[in-house]
């Protein structure tokens, strides 16, 4: 059966058994900021499963893309996987046990067609329910296994959610143990690979909350899972999904790049299985919405990238590279050529192959093609030095064991080592060469990366810690040198150390616990910003340097904290408000507004009249119009997102935005610079909105609700239970966004939008600029004034200042031709005239002159042709250029031969007037800082050719 069949017939038997066949979920699960991916069938329905929302149905039935970051580092085996799809069916609070149980038996016997004497069963403990079902099945007690909760307790997914007892269908390939255990002793879950588990059904009955407490649902519910990789496996008769068709065509397209057959090189068939594994989730992941990054999702995808690249590498040496090699006595690192194998050609395989099953893979194609090529010819940059530096250290050490175990001196090796990068023979050999006697270099530092090796790779190469222990790891076992561990705590002392380093000596806080410390005190902060910018208040806290206090007076720089306040804290991108705050005995302008931790607001700023003091009661009142530029420059991010959502595709997200009074600033992901066209476009759509004049809603719901209703998130963002949702809908939608933010009530508020600027922020990233409002039209008069008072100089009008210029440019091109023209023949005058005064000094010819020239270059010119003239010679110009002395020397080759040198010439000269300066032998340069004694230099290189050809 392939890969497609089953799909197909494990949804149309569940279709048949009642469920509603529910599409795949996105790998971001877009409803549940606990969880980084989506990491099995049940995590979209969630949500039903508590209670929360009510299902479309009580049975449901999915083919589930998943992604389980936890497996990275053991892809390259052959049961491991990071991508894989899962087919299941669910139970909202429906049938139990007996049914799910009967259903699966019934579907893997007869639909599958597995032999009934291959299949066990696995159940929870104590769950003698689930073991009586299995027998009355038909499944014979002795191949039904009990186990706890490690195996047998699933969920939950993420920090929280629904859980419970399961009960899994294993696989039996036959034979006996491959571990060599009694019989007794091998079944479900033995490690010898005799067994595969197919099927989990998992009995969800509980919810466990991030404390661990486990609450009972309001129902018992199914959720079961197969792995569809496992089930082509076992029906096709291979030993690895590898050989499905799920991945052949992969495989094959490695095989062919790499010029290598799988099957024929343990080594080589561990990389290829990593690349053509990883190019697969990494195709998924960003068809999804994720692009490489330094945290979260985006970090995972990095390291599955790299990971490929790093085994791609390893696919593409031609050979295996044995260590040393010794000509004519010297040992040198000998290390083969390689090619680099290409993620894309491997990608496209990946998105021919799965398309017809996931068309958002064909839809964004090209994008995740651009992304893993750009993020690969990044990495390859890094990739290679940092290997070959890698390479080096393990080299050295390798050598230094082998010796050791020879009981010869390992100095004799290391003495004889050929040529080394610089940063390791500093850092790795002279450490090692410094250890006095052999009995002291112990085996642990030399099998072992030490944590400063490790921080050069990291901090010097930027090679990955993981990537550092992979690598390790690998040529530890390819060149024969056994485990090759690393010293993670060492690296992590070195990170420290570094940060330690660099610290800026003028942190504004201390850490998030003296953040808490300083502020919790004042409790939180009721926000009534999105009614009103002015309100009465009390003064609830005073802070001066970070410490409380009871009162203020004039001139002091404060931090207030008021019991309620119209004024919005800096978040989500839109900087904090300023204002007034004005008591009966005082007034405080604030400058800004902040949130250190958590509901608290905290407004900084000045007693600029009279005190104020705790207790006290002032009206608080928001500069409404900074305010108000503010919410037109945060409701014009949101049109823009929407936009280019439209224009570019669904691939734009968000990024990090800026939204201040005077400019916004929007940060997505995309690869390619946006054409002039796609600006234009991006720009006419937003516009044509704000003409529309359509109405912006805000309203509170759940993040659940909101993100099910497609609200767009950010994901950098915490988000609590209650959110609120901003909306941008005449009858249709343009935008809806979770956002805290404050907004103009109805699009025509935001005046015009006009982008400033679009430019790259990195790998996938981009960065629009923009105006809008006030900002927009000041910027619209400063361009038409200046094009005016352009247009006036130039004698002309704004409409003809193009051809104005062009006709300039042209002209004044003419003319600096003619200048050229002129210095040269001016130059060749003057070159004359000097030859003309050439001197003998000591037998030798030579000219030692001023020269009219204006230029170094022109300096240079004349000195070249003066000495081709002279055949042999020595030639000392010296001319003020720009105001500063300029001398030029060159001897020709035959004097050079007899010790006249140039540079030397010039360098003892150059004094004289104040200044330095070098060069060759046969022609050097110096610059000086006292015009007025440039001829004293001249009259001191006259000496310095004299001393010079006496002593030759
Ligand atoms: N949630 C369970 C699993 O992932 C069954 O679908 O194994």
């Amino acid at each position: 059966m392939q890969a497609a069949e089953i799909r197909q017939s494990f949804l149309d038997f569940f279709q048949g058994k009642g469920h509603l066949v529910m599409p795949s979920a996105s790998l971001i699960p877009a409803g549940d900021p606990t969880l980084l991916l989506t990491s099995a069938g049940m995590v979209q329905f969630k949500p039903y499963f508590t209670g929360e929302m009510e299902p479309p149905s009580r049975r449901l039935t999915s083919v589930q893309k998943c992604f389980r970051a936890t497996d990275i580092d053991e892809v390259g085996d052959t049961s491991h996987n990071t991508f894989f799809e899962m087919l299941g069916n669910f139970s909202i609070g429906d049938y139990f046990k007996e049914d799910a149980i009967a259903w699966a038996w019934e579907y893997i016997t007869e639909h599958l067609k597995l032999a009934p004497e291959r299949l066990w069963a696995t159940v929870f403990l104590d769950d003698d329910d689930a073991h009586d079902l299995w027998v009355r099945t038909g499944v014979p007690a002795e191949r039904i296994r009990r186990f706890g909760e490690a195996d047998n307790w699933w969920g939950p997914a993420g920090n929280e959610g629904p859980c419970g007892p399961c009960s899994e269908v294993h696989y039996d390939f036959g034979g006996k143990c491959r571990q060599g255990k009694p019989e007794s002793e091998c079944g479900p879950n033995c490690e010898c690979g005799r067994f595969l588990e197919l099927w989990n059904l998992v009995f969800m009955q509980f919810y466990q909350d991030p404390q661990g407490t486990r609450t009972p649902l309001p129902a018992p519910n199914i959720d079961t899972g197969m792995g569809l990789e496992r089930a082509a496996r076992i029906l096709q008769g291979v030993d690895s999904a590898y050989e499905t068709d799920l991945f052949r065509p992969i495989v094959a397209r490695v095989e062919e790049l790499a010029g290598v057959t799988y099957g024929t090189d343990p080594e080589k068939d561990t990389a290829i299985r990593v690349v053509a594994e990883h190019a697969r989730s990494a195709a998924f992941l960003i068809a999804d919405g994720v692009v490489p990054g330094n945290e979260g999702r985006g970090y995972v995808l990095r390291r599955v990238i790299r990971r490929a690249i790093f085994y791609a590498m390893q696919l593409g040496r031609r050979q295996k590279a044995s260590a040393w090699e010794s000509t004519s006595g010297e040992w040198t690192v000998w290390m083969p050529e390689a090619v680099q194998i290409r993620m894309v050609p491997v990608i496209s395989v990946v998105v021919d192959l799965m398309s017809l099953v996931y068309p958002e893979l064909k839809e964004r194609g090209p994008f995740i093609e651009r992304v893993v090529s750009t993020e690969e010819e990044a990495f390859l940059r890094t990739l290679k030095e940092g290997d070959a530096v890698l390479r080096q250290v393990i080299n050295i050490k390798q050598g230094v064991h082998n010796f050791r175990e020879d009981s010869q001196n390992p100095r004799i090796f290391l003495d004889n080592l050929g040529p080394l990068i610089p940063k390791v023979q500093q850092d790795v050999l002279q450490p090692l060469l410094g250890i006095k006697t052999q009995a002291k270099l112990r085996n642990k530092d030399i099998l072992t990366l030490t944590g400063s090796e490790l921080f050069l790779l990291y901090g010097t190469y930027g090679f990955p810690l993981e990537l550092a222990k992979e690598a390790a790891r690998w040529y530890g076992e390819q060149w024969g040198i056994g485990p090759f561990t690393i010293d993670e705590d060492g690296f992590y002392a070195e990170v420290e150390k570094d940060k330690e380093r660099s610290r800026s000596a003028t942190v504004k806080f201390g850490g998030d616990a003296d953040l808490q410390r300083r502020y919790e005190p004042f409790g939180q902060t009721a926000f009534l910003g999105y009614e009103t910018t002015t309100a009465p208040s009390e003064i609830v806290g005073l802070l001066v340097d970070g410490a409380p206090v009871d009162s203020a007076a004039k001139g002091q720089q404060i931090e207030i904290i008021l019991r309620e306040t119209p004024f919005y804290a800096e978040a989500g991108g839109q900087v904090g408000d300023a204002g007034e705050l004005e008591g009966s005995g005082g007034l405080i302008q604030v400058e800004d507004t902040q949130s250190p931790v958590t509901g608290l607001t905290v407004h900084r700023g000045r007693v600029t009249r009279g005190t104020v003091a705790t207790g006290e009661t002032v009206v608080a009142t928001v500069d409404r119009e900074r305010r108000q530029d503010a919410a037109r420059n945060h409701t014009a991010t949101h049109l823009l997102h929407a936009a280019l959502r439209q224009v570019l595709g669904t691939h734009v997200r968000q990024a990090g935005s800026l939204v201040a009074p005077d400019r916004l600033r929007f940060d997505f992901t995309h690869v390619s610079p946006l054409t002039a066209e796609e600006l234009r476009s991006v720009e006419r759509l937003v516009n044509a909105k704000v003409r529309e004049n359509v109405a912006v809603h805000k309203r509170e719901t759940t993040f659940r609700q909101a993100t099910a209703d497609g609200a767009l998130a950010f994901f950098g963002d915490k988000y609590g239970d209650q959110v609120r949702v901003v909306e941008v809908a005449n009858g249709e939608v343009f935008s809806l966004e979770v956002c805290g933010g404050t907004h103009v009530d109805a699009t025509g508020d935001v005046g015009y939008i006009h982008v400033v600027g679009e430019s790259s922020i990195g790998a996938g990233m981009r960065r629009i600029e923009a105006l809008s409002g006030r900002a927009a039209e000041s910027l619209a008069r400063e361009q038409s004034g200046l094009l005016e008072r352009v247009a006036q100089r130039l004698e002309t009008s704004p409409k003809d200042l193009e051809s104005r210029v062009t006709t300039l440019t042209q002209e004044v091109a003419r003319l600096r031709r003619a200048a050229v023209a002129g210095e040269r023949e001016t130059s060749r005058k003057e070159a004359q005239e000097l030859l003309g005064r050439v001197q003998e000094l000591d037998g030798l010819k030579v000219v030692v002159q001023r020269a009219k020239v204006s230029s170094a270059e022109a300096l240079r010119e004349t000195g070249d042709w003066l000495r081709d003239k002279l055949d042999s010679g020595v030639v000392v110009l010296g001319a003020v250029v720009n105001d500063r002395p300029t001398l030029i020397a060159m001897v020709t080759a035959d004097l050079v031969v007899r010790g006249l040198h140039a540079g030397n010439i010039v360098k003892e000269a150059a004094q004289a007037m104040g200044g330095g300066g070098g060069g060759r032998p046969e022609m050097a340069q110096a610059g000086g800082r006292r015009p007025e004694a440039l001829d004293d230099a001249l009259r001191t290189a006259v000496q310095v050719i004299r001393s010079q050809a006496s002593a030759s």
